[in-house]
């Protein structure tokens, strides 16, 4: 029979986690009951909403879709640690701006792709900017004030007049 528990250590936003873990817990699971980080969200819980974003490794992925055990050895960044880090202060300061956030439910994961875009560089059409964050449901703002925000930081980063 094969084991439930695993024992794992992942890097969440720099700090090491040592925990034993369920097998079929997910990685926004985990993230918010035992390391206790409530900033990625649940909704769908299969891959469609956008809610539970975060980066593995660099990479942005489905906190709903990744099981716990398969972040053994990995690092891990969650909206708590790129926001502490000031990686998105710009990006959350042109939120606030332009009120592209109501409820705040999606937002994590709304930065978090947003700030994926970002770093591409360059200033992406507003068509790009939609196409992107079409995998980050928003059920408040219509997405016409987020597009405004994510083209506002990426002009100002690349020095491009707004
Ligand atoms: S909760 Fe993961 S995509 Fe919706
Ligand atoms: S601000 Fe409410 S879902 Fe986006």
């Amino acid at each position: 029979m094969s084991e439930r528990f695993h024992d794992i250590t992942v890097s969440v936003n720099g700090e090491e986690v040592r925990e034993s873990v369920d097998a079929r817990t997910t990685l926004v699971d985990f993230l918010r009951e035992t390391a206790g980080l409530t900033g990625s969200h649940v909704g769908c819980e299969h891959g469609v909403c956008g809610a539970c974003t975060v980066r593995v490794d660099g990479a942005v992925v489905r906190g709903c879709l990744m099981l716990a055990v398969q972040c053994d050895g990995a690092r891990v960044d969650t909206i708590e640690g790129v926001a502490d880090s000031g990686e998105i202060t710009d990006l959350q300061q042109a939120f606030v701006a332009r009120n592209a956030l109501q409820c705040g439910f999606c937002t994590p994961g709304m930065l978090l792709s947003a700030q994926e875009l970002l770093t591409a560089g360059g200033v992406p059409s507003r068509e790009a900017i939609r196409a992107h964050l079409s995998g980050n449901y928003c059920r408040c703002t219509g997405y016409q004030a987020i597009v405004d925000a994510v083209e506002a930081v990426a002009k100002a980063r690349a020095g491009v007049a707004p």
